[in-house]
């Protein structure tokens, strides 16, 4: 018996079987508000899930559609202060498109915030590329989804009418940001990379000319060596970016400080021109 695996988030659905045979899985994510179902006489047994918290009224939810450009699940909320620049939110690994939400929000009240998920499932916690163990990257992987979240940060510019975002970026989430200031530049303005590594070694360099990159780095990080620090910084700083590191006694994780720095940081290259971007 073949088993089908039929999903449905928040409102989009993707069919593993069209005809709903038995033995067929479905996994449905309830939505408050929507229409209870009813037993089918295939149906053999249920699990439940504890739901996830619903999304802040603010927020609108974008799906998972086949098709569309639009193909990563996310979360955007238009800014309320049209000085603010853009931000795309990109989460570590295990995290998903709600976890820098609040974060955004201190690094510049009122900026539009834009948050996917990572579409990679390691032991089921999203990344956004695939790595072959920890801190070895599948570098085709990383070259592909790189160029597939950056046509989305298009399409979704075009959909929610943004201006290019400044990347936020924490651990997987900061190495996918680096890798598409190195590999699509004028797809962000500027880049804040919170515990980041070296993801890549574009050849050529880009030209990233102006484009403010802000690099929070732990003294005391088990996963990335300083020099992994350095070598990136040196890297961007070659390809034209305005680079500046700032070093904490902390290991991986975040803290007030990282908060401090980006805030202060975003204040200003956050109305600047956008580098690459703004060209
Ligand atoms: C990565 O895989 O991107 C880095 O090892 C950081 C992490 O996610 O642990």
């Amino acid at each position: 018996m073949s088993i089908h695996h039929v999903t449905a988030i928040a409102g989009d659905f993707y069919f593993g079987d069209e005809l709903g045979r038995p033995g067929s899985i479905l996994t449905f994510f309830p939505w408050r508000g929507g229409r209870a179902g009813r037993h089918g006489v295939a149906q053999v047994g249920e699990v439940r899930s504890p739901p996830t918290a619903p999304a802040p009224p603010y927020c609108r939810t974008g799906g998972l559609m086949a098709g569309v450009d639009l193909e990563f699940q996310h979360r955007f909320v238009p800014g309320t202060d049209p000085t603010a620049p853009p931000l795309l939110l990109l989460h570590g690994t295990g995290g998903n498109e709600d976890d820098l939400l609040p974060l955004g929000e201190a690094l510049h009240p009122g900026a539009p915030r834009l948050s996917p998920r990572g579409q990679v499932l390691e032991h089921g916690m999203p990344r956004f590329f695939r790595r072959l163990a920890e801190g070895v990257f599948d570098l085709d992987d990383l070259r592909a989804r790189s160029h597939q979240l950056a046509d989305f940060v298009e399409a979704a510019r075009r959909e929610y009418g943004i201006g290019a975002p400044v990347a936020v970026g924490f651990s997987n989430g900061a190495n996918i940001a680096g890798a598409m200031l190195l590999l699509r530049p004028g797809t962000l303005r500027g880049a804040l990379l919170l515990r980041p590594m070296l993801p890549l070694v574009p050849d050529p360099l880009p030209a990233l000319e102006g484009t403010p990159v802000q690099i929070v780095a732990g003294r005391g990080d088990p996963i990335v060596a300083p020099a992994q620090t350095e070598a990136l910084a040196e890297l961007l700083r070659r390809a034209g970016a305005e680079v500046r590191v700032s070093w904490l006694a902390g290991g991986h994780g975040l803290t007030r400080e990282d908060l401090e720095i980006g805030h202060r940081w975003l204040a200003v290259a956050g109305q600047g021109g956008g580098g690459a971007a703004g060209r």
